[in-house]
């Protein structure tokens, strides 16, 4: 393992930073950019219809992205070595936050299928409520998380 990372240690720190880039830029970006101009739509159907399709699209590209960051996280890990030093501590922060992410973005996953079946439905209100949290608190709290992940990340650089 080790091996493969001196080899590729470019490749997988770009794949993780690139990972990490797609996920926090990607949610900055829905939440502060499309979010807003988002309201502008008066008829609930497009508007409901719309942002269903802006978080699917957007799920394609962060699952992948969730995926590489764990696998090159576990590879820097077990190349790196470190157990026993005084980065240990932040190693383990950070898997406890990649964990809790992970949670985060499985329950906004569940809530916009849920949406989304409300929305086939004509059930409007309803797919309403279900995203209105997605909005309000779960992609704010991964947003924060995922700044305070990149921080630690940058305190764990080349070690
Ligand atoms: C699964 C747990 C994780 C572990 C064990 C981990 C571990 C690491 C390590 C060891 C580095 C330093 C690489 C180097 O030698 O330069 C690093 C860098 C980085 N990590 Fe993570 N990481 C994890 C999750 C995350 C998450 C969830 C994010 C953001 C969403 C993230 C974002 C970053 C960024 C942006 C860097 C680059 C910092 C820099 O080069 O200055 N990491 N990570």
């Amino acid at each position: 393992m080790e091996t493969i990372f001196n080899s590729f240690s470019s490749l997988i720190i770009f794949l993780h930073v690139i990972s990490a880039v797609i996920w926090v830029g990607g949610m900055i970006a829905i939440r502060f950019a499309i979010h807003y101009s988002m309201q502008d739509i008066e008829e609930p159907k497009i508007k409901l219809g719309r942002t269903l399709e802006n978080l699917r699209r957007f799920f394609n590209m962060v699952i992948p992205a969730i995926i590489i960051l764990l696998v090159t996280a576990i590879i820097m890990i077990i190349a790196l070595g470190f157990k026993g030093t005084p980065l240990y501590p932040t190693v383990i922060a950070k898997e406890v936050i990649w964990s809790i992410m992970t949670i985060v973005f499985i329950t906004i996953y569940i809530k916009r299928n849920k949406a989304q079946k409300a929305f086939n439905d004509g059930k409007f209100p309803i797919a309403k409520e279900l995203l209105t949290p997605i909005a309000q608190y779960f992609i704010p709290l991964n947003i924060i998380l995922g700044l305070i992940a990149i921080y630690l990340g940058v305190t764990l650089r080349g070690f």
